[in-house]
This record gives C-alpha cells, sequence and structure tokens, in this order.
C-alpha cells in the first residue's frame, strides 16, 4: 500500500484554537482523522507529522527519504514562506510534493504571498480549509498513480 506523510509546520499544533476567521475551528487530530478517513478510501496509508522545531522537520524528511514514502502533502505554516532548509529537504526526495494551505495565502499579506516550495511542489492547494489538505491528498494519489502507470 502506497504511503502518505502530512507534514504539519510550526503553530499548525494550534489549529481549532488559533484565528478561526482564516483557519477555522478544526484541530489538528481532527484534521489528521480525516485525513486517515480519506486514505482508506482511496486505498493509501496515511500518517501525520507535526513540530514547531524546523531541525525536526528536516530529519522527518529526511527519514521519509529513507522510508521510500510515496508521496508528501505538506503545509509547513509560516516555514513556507521563508524556510531554505526545508526546501533542501524536500529536494531530497523523489517523491511528489504536494503544498497546502488552509487560508487563501495569495489573498494575505504580501509575505504570505511567496513559497519557498513552489518550484519543488507539483502544486499549491490554498483558501479551502481542511478540504485544501482532502484535496491535496487527492493530488498525492494521482501524482503516484501517474508515476505507477508511467506517465
Ligand atoms: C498557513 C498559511 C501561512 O501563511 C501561515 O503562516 C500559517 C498557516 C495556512 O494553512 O493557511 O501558519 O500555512
Amino acid at each position: 500500500m502506497a504511503k502518505i506523510l502530512t507534514l504539519h509546520g510550526v503553530n499548525l499544533n494550534m489549529f481549532g484554537k488559533r484565528d478561526p476567521k482564516q483557519y477555522g475551528t478544526a484541530t489538528l487530530a481532527q484534521i489528521d482523522e480525516q485525513m486517515a478517513a480519506l486514505g482508506k478510501e482511496l486505498g493509501v496509508d496515511v500518517e501525520g507529522y507535526q513540530t514547531n522545531i524546523e531541525g525536526e522537520m528536516c530529519s522527518r524528511i529526511h527519514r521519509a527519504f529513507e522510508e521510500n514514502v510515496d508521496a508528501i502533502v505538506i503545509n509547513a505554516g509560516a516555514w513556507t514562506h521563508y524556510s531554505y532548509a526545508i526546501r533542501d529537504a524536500l529536494a531530497i526526495l523523489k517523491a511528489p510534493i504536494i503544498e497546502v494551505h488552509m487560508s487563501h495565502v495569495h489573498a494575505r499579506e504580501e509575505f504570505r504571498h511567496k513559497s519557498m516550495f513552489a518550484e519543488i511542489a507539483r502544486g499549491q492547494i490554498s483558501g479551502f480549509g481542511v478540504d485544501s489538505y482532502l484535496l491535496g491528498l487527492r493530488a498525492a494519489v494521482a501524482a503516484i498513480n501517474a508515476i505507477d502507470a508511467g506517465k
């Protein structure tokens, strides 16, 4: 069974309590539950990981390389906009990377318009709340299926 890793970055453990106008009221645990449920439906194994420490996120990505994870869905939070270290770690992977954001980052402050991952991600899904993650998972499965079909 294909394995997909969902990576949640800095401050995302506060979903549910943090700025509900931007991020809704779902907790990170509820997001991971919905990802696991959709993963079951789509026939893939989904694991969620969150950290507030940049180096730990890099180490988890290195481990994903060793584990041959099939795809990554990542919401790196504010790291998206400035972390060369996480970008470099992600660039080591051969697996497809899907970038997601709960809020519509391009309709917010200018510093959120730039993603360090844009060139290495298959695409970005932003502005649909928890559905951004679920759509990201569907995109990840489609990317895996395309690789399997040799496309
Ligand atoms: C976010 C958007 C980022 O700009 C912000 O720093 C976050 C959350 C989102 O999911 O909308 O922490 O990634």
